[in-house]
């Protein structure tokens, strides 16, 4: 495989989408082949799954089968997006992974996070990132933003409450620590210009030959 693989990973509200935005245009104007995609979502039928996941009517659905159907949504993006994409030698930016299950499922709906990772590990026969962005930022700084500017798009996850968040945020910080080598941590307090300019940054030491 020829591509590289990255990552965005972070609560909700750090800003991510944004500063993919960011990187994007940088590689635009580089003329550098890329992929931009998210998770759950990307084709037909990992968009159907998200619609499932995501429905805020949809209460009464099981953590487990909540995971499994991440884990669907996951397989599908990668097969049908993300491989092929890497066996064009394209540089792949994901909107999350599998990083996300092991926190929102694993440590938020208590599942744990080694069982979710296995269960993963099946879902993309190993396939991890060659790096990944962990955008850190406090629960409470998070939601705030969210409700401030997007408040049409609120999710059934993002209406989980305060302990939730805090539990997805420790095992983020958790993971990071434990995966120095894979997972950049930026600081996502920061004015939204800087996380960029220091995300941007660490992509140039990561990807050298990619900003020559
Ligand atoms: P989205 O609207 O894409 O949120 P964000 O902009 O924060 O990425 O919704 C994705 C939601 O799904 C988000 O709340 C995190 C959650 N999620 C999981 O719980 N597990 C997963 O494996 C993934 C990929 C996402």
């Amino acid at each position: 495989m020829s591509g590289k693989f990255v990552t965005f990973e972070g609560p909700e509200g750090s800003g991510k989408t944004t500063v993919l935005k960011g990187i994007v245009s940088l590689l635009k104007e580089n003329n550098k082949e890329y992929l931009l995609t998210r998770e759950p979502g990307g084709n037909r039928i990992s968009e159907a799954i998200r619609n499932i996941i995501l429905d805020t009517r949809l209460v009464e659905m099981d953590a487990r089968t909540e995971a499994l159907l991440y884990a669907a949504a996951r397989r599908q993006h990668l097969i049908e997006s993300v491989l092929p994409a890497l066996k064009q030698g394209k540089l792949v930016l994901c909107d999350r992974y599998v990083d996300s299950s092991v926190v929102y499922q694993g440590a938020g709906r208590g599942l744990g996070e080694e069982e979710v990772l296995q269960m993963n590990l099946f879902a993309t026969e190993g396939l991890t990132p060659d790096f990944t962005f962990y955008f850190d930022l406090l629960p409470e700084i998070g939601l705030a933003r969210i409700k401030k500017h997007r408040q049409n798009e609120i999710n059934r996850l993002d209406k989980e409450s305060l302990d939730f968040h805090n539990t997805v945020h420790d095992a983020y910080l958790k993971l990071a620590h434990d995966n120095p080598e894979r997972i950049i941590v930026i600081d996502a307090s920061l004015p939204l210009s800087e996380v960029i300019k220091l995300t941007v940054n660490q992509m140039k030491i990561k990807l050298p030959d990619l900003f020559k």
